[in-house]
């Protein structure tokens, strides 16, 4: 069997990893990166920390306009493919590189297999959701981390090649938790009670306003407040000549294993990302998600995370209902194996809808 992953930004170098070490005992990976992230601290870190294999191919398609970007995708990905003719393309979440990566194979006839299939936060403005539904839709073999994603394709009509399998990101965080310790933090200067922060959806940071209104949510916690920033927001932040609150400590871009010990040992983690709610929620810190809406409704359904948007006073009183907040029944809800499960359904192993 003969697959060709596709990944570009930073969560699927996380995912990818875990899927990779699986598939590779089973299949030949041509593992592809786009080239949409391309920092140091955005790409080349995730590799190294992770062991993930070097891309056999890097399409260096850079930053730009959603069209210009995912135009250059499509075009430099169906070149591979012609060259290749692998079973399968495996495409990873919610990015331009997901949704080029599916659409140039869909067109092709080779199958297209999407991890982390299903979500919606029922928003056509956000483009990830754009990606998620186009790619949803053209994809043989749909990987879907929780029962509601299964529910949300299904209410769609799409039914046919539908697996529940869990959720990777359980297996990424297994193959680094032993790394997790607190000599990271002393490295990173984090030293006593902090309260974790992360800003990048363009909802959030491109116009001015949203961004002005965020960076007052993180002024009126009662404590420090650590942020790694995005390149996106450091850029809005000089656009907008907006400046951080005096409790707020920027950071550079961190590393995954950085970002893991950071999570564990916070108070509390503000994020507007989803892989971040999961990873928060799995290593027992209670969320505050800066968002209208979640994906992931098992982490407030949980007890771990509540969805306040940008509104600084409903986001302090979320601190101090969920502080020390604990759910020992997390990996019920989030079961690891994902990543085994999904080999296996690749090569045709296990009966679709049948996973466990
Ligand atoms: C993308 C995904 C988003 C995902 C996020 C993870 C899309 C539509 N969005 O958002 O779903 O949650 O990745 O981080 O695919 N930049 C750099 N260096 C880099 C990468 C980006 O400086 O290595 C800057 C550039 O100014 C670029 C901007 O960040 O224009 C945005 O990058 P882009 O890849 O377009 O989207 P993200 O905001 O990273």
């Amino acid at each position: 069997m003969r697959v060709v992953s596709i990944v570009g930004a930073r969560p699927q170098f996380v995912k990818a990893a875990a899927v990779s070490r699986e598939l590779r005992t089973a299949a030949t990976e041509i593992l592809v990166h786009t080239g949409q992230h391309y920092d140091v601290g955005m790409s080349d870190v995730f590799f190294d920390e992770l062991v993930i294999p070097e891309p056999d191919l890097n399409l260096e398609v850079g930053s730009g306009t959603h069209g210009r970007q995912t135009g250059r995708m499509l075009e430099r990905i169906e070149e591979v493919l012609l060259e290749e003719r692998p079973d399968w393309v495996l495409v990873y979440g919610d990015t331009n590189s997901t949704l080029a990566g599916a659409l140039a194979a869909a067109k092709l006839h080779i199958h297209v297999a999407h991890v982390e299939a299903g979500l919606r936060s029922f928003r056509r403005d956000m483009p990830e959701e754009v990606n998620r539904v186009v790619t949803d839709h053209v994809s043989n073999l749909l990987f879907c981390p929780t029962q509601t994603a299964v529910d949300h394709l299904g209410a769609e009509g799409v039914t046919e090649g539908v697996m529940l399998v869990g959720d990777v990101m359980v297996d990424a965080i297994g193959l680094v938790r032993d790394r997790i310790d607190a000599d990271r933090l002393r490295r990173l200067r984090v030293d006593g009670p902090y309260l974790l922060a992360t800003l990048h959806r363009a909802e959030n940071v491109d116009d001015a306003q949203r961004l002005a209104q965020a960076l007052g949510v993180l002024a009126a916690m009662p404590e420090r407040v650590v942020i790694p920033v995005h390149p996106r927001t450091a850029a809005a932040m000089q656009r907008h000549d907006l400046t951080w609150p005096a409790n707020v400590t920027p950071l550079a871009p961190v590393g995954y294993i950085d970002m893991l010990t950071l999570v564990a040992a916070a108070d509390a983690v503000l994020t507007d990302s989803g892989g971040l709610q999961k990873e928060s929620v799995l290593l027992g810190t209670p969320c505050i998600t800066l968002r209208k809406e979640t994906e992931w409704v098992e982490t407030v359904d949980a007890g771990m995370n509540r969805v306040v948007d940008l509104d600084a006073q409903v986001a302090r009183e979320a601190l101090e209902e969920l502080r020390g907040a604990h759910n020992a029944e997390i990996e019920r809800v989030f079961p690891p194996g994902a990543s085994g499960r999904i080999v296996e359904a690749l090569q045709g192993r296990s009966s679709v809808g049948q996973p466990r």
